[in-house]
């Protein structure tokens, strides 16, 4: 009933979240890895979830810990993330990418410890695929898809950028030029953008407030569609 509706505005809806780092390995007992502590993306999924949504969470290495209202698939890798966020998004009436998803993998994983043989040691990397952009391609009218964008120079042509190349319904930009906003602390600074180019400046907040100001965004444009 409406009463329902108004407490629980997403109850029957299935709600998609990535979080944390990824790790590409480099050899059975290295990696390469990011600072994300998955702390935004585990704050956005209990959002979520609190709305009365279905709420997976695919998440890469953290401490975080979710509710066991969440569903959580863990992953290690880029690949892993893909293959996993694939399984998962057809099913998804909105789908939050927040992990902080490697851009470059080892060429090959050492199968034995590298050894410090030589003087000089390099290692070749190759592009992971950008799930975001995977999944933009197969989004349909109905699915809302949320990407962020990180910068450290022309913040708003790059995410502007970046939402219609990923032919995203929002971008959330965070700030790396603000005191307080980052990726291992617990503030963020954010801006949101839409598909109209329409843009939402918020205050640096807490994290959770950050999830709750992200959320009622992309609740807002889920109400209007239907
Ligand atoms: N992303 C992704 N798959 C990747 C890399 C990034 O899905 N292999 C997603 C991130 O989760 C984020 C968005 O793409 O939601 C933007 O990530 P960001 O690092 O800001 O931009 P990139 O597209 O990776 O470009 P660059 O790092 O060169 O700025
Ligand atoms: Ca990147």
């Amino acid at each position: 009933n409406e009463a329902a509706k108004k407490g629980l505005p997403l109850l029957g809806k299935k709600v998609l979240v990535t979080a944390g780092p990824t790790y590409e390995a480099i050899d059975p007992v290295r990696f390469i890895g990011n600072h994300s502590s998955g702390k935004m993306g585990f704050a956005i999924a209990a959002v979520f979830a609190d709305l009365g949504a279905e709420v997976t969470l695919i998440t890469g290495p953290t401490a975080e810990k979710a509710t066991t209202a969440i569903k959580r698939i863990d992953v290690v890798s880029a690949a892993d993330m893909l293959e996993a966020c694939k399984a998962e998004f057809q099913q998804s009436d909105i789908m939050v990418m927040s992990a902080a998803v490697a851009d470059y993998t080892p060429v090959t994983a050492a199968s034995q410890k590298i050894k410090k043989t030589n003087p000089e040691f390099s290692l070749e990397l190759k592009k992971t695929e950008d799930i975001l952009a995977t999944l933009g391609q197969t989004k349909t009218a109905q699915q809302i898809l949320v990407g962020f964008a990180l910068e450290t120079e022309n913040e708003e042509a790059y995410a502007k950028a970046k939402l219609s190349k990923k032919n995203l319904d929002l971008i959330v930009l965070n700030s790396l030029n603000d005191k307080g906003a980052g990726f291992k602390g617990d503030t963020n600074k954010i801006t949101i953008f839409n598909k109209a180019a329409e843009k939402v400046v918020f205050e640096t907040k807490s994290k959770n407030e950050v999830a709750k100001d992200i959320c009622n965004e992309i609740l807002k444009l889920a109400l209007s569609a239907s």
